[in-house]
């Protein structure tokens, strides 16, 4: 039999109140795909997210991520199976250093176990590995010159990179990433996209892209599903959706 898929959502709906932000929408994703998001503002999309991740409780619907439904588990039990996000509106430590926001979030995996604590050394020789590690993946997406900086005093394209990093540094297996393009300058949207398609095709990553920047998601996306008013008004490649009705009406008609 063939491996479950990655992530299977399924007749996922969030409501707030009387709005219902998602409604009822279904879709899977494998390991090594990569699948962009697309919709108007308010369409729920990052409402989608955030019920994959956590960080919202689905009044209705089943998250399973590698068969294990994950609907409902808090964020630090989805990130401790493999799944991590970035946010649409930041989500930095303005006081500490770019270097230091990427360890907050591998201290997730490296210093919350017991066995960290009985055995003080290993759980240095794991700080010191950890933050090589930080080190080398601020380098390779073109920041690592500002390491030592305080997050707060970088640009906004900067601190998208660092958060990029952050969730890239505990080697997820399903990555969830918010509009990471915005504020990105012409020449770090491209590094993006390299850093994109390598995460999915040498490590195989499955990623999620919540992405405005239209050409960035036709050059990375091996799948697009637009959402329109909490559902789901298609599924399919880049080049066929770029094409299709219901996703240019779902554009023009909040246009
Ligand atoms: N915490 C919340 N409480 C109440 N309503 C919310 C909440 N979060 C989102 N909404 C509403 O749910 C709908 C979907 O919002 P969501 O943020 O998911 O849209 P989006 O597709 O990410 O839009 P954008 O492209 O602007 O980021 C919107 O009508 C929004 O106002
Ligand atoms: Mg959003």
């Amino acid at each position: 039999m063939a491996d479950p898929p990655l992530l299977s959502v399924r007749n996922i709906e969030v409501r707030f109140g009387g709005l219902v932000a998602v409604a009822g929408v279904s879709f899977e994703l494998r390991a090594g795909e990569i699948c962009a998001l697309i919709g108007p503002n308010g369409a729920g999309k990052t409402t989608l997210f955030n019920a994959v991740s956590g960080n919202v409780v689905p009044d209705a619907g089943s998250i399973r991520f590698r068969g294990e439904e994950i609907a409902g588990l808090t964020p630090h039990e989805i990130s401790a199976l493999g799944g991590r996000r970035t946010f649409q509106n930041g989500g930095l430590f303005p006081e500490l250093t770019a270097l230091e926001n990427v360890l907050v979030g591998l201290h997730v995996q490296v210093g919350s176990g017991f066995l960290g604590l009985l055995f003080g050394s290993s759980s240095a020789r794991a700080e010191v590995a950890a933050t090589e590690r930080a080190r080398e993946l601020l380098w390779l997406m073109g920041i690592g010159h500002l390491a030592e900086q305080k997050a707060g005093e970088l640009s906004g394209g900067q601190q998208r990179m660092v958060e990029i990093v952050r969730a890239l540094a505990t080697n997820p297996l399903l990555l969830l990433l918010d509009e990471p393009a915005v504020g990105l300058s012409p020449t770090a949207r491209q590094q993006l996209a390299v850093v994109i398609r390598n995460l999915a095709r040498t490590r195989n990553v499955g990623i999620l892209l919540i992405e405005h920047a239209i050409e960035l998601v036709m050059s990375v996306a091996d799948r697009v599903i637009v959402l329109n008013e909490g559902r789901k008004v298609a599924d399919a490649p880049p080049e066929e959706v770029r094409a299709d009705r219901a996703v240019l009406e779902a554009y023009l008609g909040h246009a």
